[in-house]
């Protein structure tokens, strides 16, 4: 039929190959972007591969800094995508990062959980998973917190190429049970790799369903 509305995919393909700008860095909550449309928000421990998820989801090199070193990114930088803007995506700094100097981890703690818990624009989150390590109990706090404050999540695995298909396989089981468990949690979980490109189709339509 040529009268049907575009599905999922073709919507997709369309948005993340279009226009998408880097808008803007808050480091605190009182720099946060009027709320003029919705967002999607990368959280997840540092180094697991919220930049660089981000970068393939849009298909761009270097919209996102990545670094090998945990703590690349230290404030919410927010993406607009499409012209008109749609949605905005938000990489966020990561939780969990031993090193970093104790009043620094407690800011990027803060600033990460305040937006999460507070902001209305968030329609949702997508929870990032390092497939080598599975969930760890920080990452079960940051579920608990925003099981607690309604906030809807996907759990998203990432480095998908770093491991054997039958860890995976493993892994991706013991994800999705942990999934089930928790209310605001997507039951379905989605397994990427931005090396290899696996699961960012997948990832595309669940960021354009949370949309709608
Ligand atoms: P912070 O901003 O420090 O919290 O880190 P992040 O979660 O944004 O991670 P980032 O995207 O900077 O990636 C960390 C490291 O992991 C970089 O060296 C990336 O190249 C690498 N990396 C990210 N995703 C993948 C992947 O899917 N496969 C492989 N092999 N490496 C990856
Ligand atoms: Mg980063």
């Amino acid at each position: 039929m040529t009268d049907e509305a575009p599905d999922t995919e073709e919507v997709a393909r369309k948005l993340f190959s279009g226009p998408i700008a880097f808008l803007k860095s808050a480091p605190g909550l009182q720099f946060l972007p009027d709320a003029e449309v919705e967002e999607i928000a990368f959280a997840g421990r540092s180094n697991v591969g919220k930049s660089s998820l981000l970068n393939k989801l849009t298909n761009r090199r270097d919209l996102a800094r990545t670094s090998n070193t945990p703590g690349r990114t230290q404030e919410l930088n927010f993406f607009d995508v499409g012209q008109p803007l749609r949605f905005r995506l938000v990489d966020m700094p990561g939780y969990g990062f031993a090193k970093a100097p104790k009043d620094v981890a407690r800011k990027w703690r803060y600033l990460v959980n305040d937006y999460l818990r507070g902001r209305q624009a968030l329609k949702r989150a997508l929870v990032l998973i390092d497939s080598r390590h599975g969930i760890k109990d920080i990452d079960l706090e940051v579920m608990k917190m925003l099981d607690d404050a309604a906030v809807s999540y996907h759990l998203v695995l990432t480095k998908a190429d770093k491991i054997k298909a039958s860890e995976l396989q493993a892994v991706e089981a013991k994800t999705a049970e942990e999934a089930r468990k928790h209310p605001a949690a997507h039951p379905q979980i989605i397994t990427t790799s931005s090396e290899t490109g696996l699961g960012i189709d997948q990832l595309r339509k669940a960021v354009i369903e949370a949309i709608g």
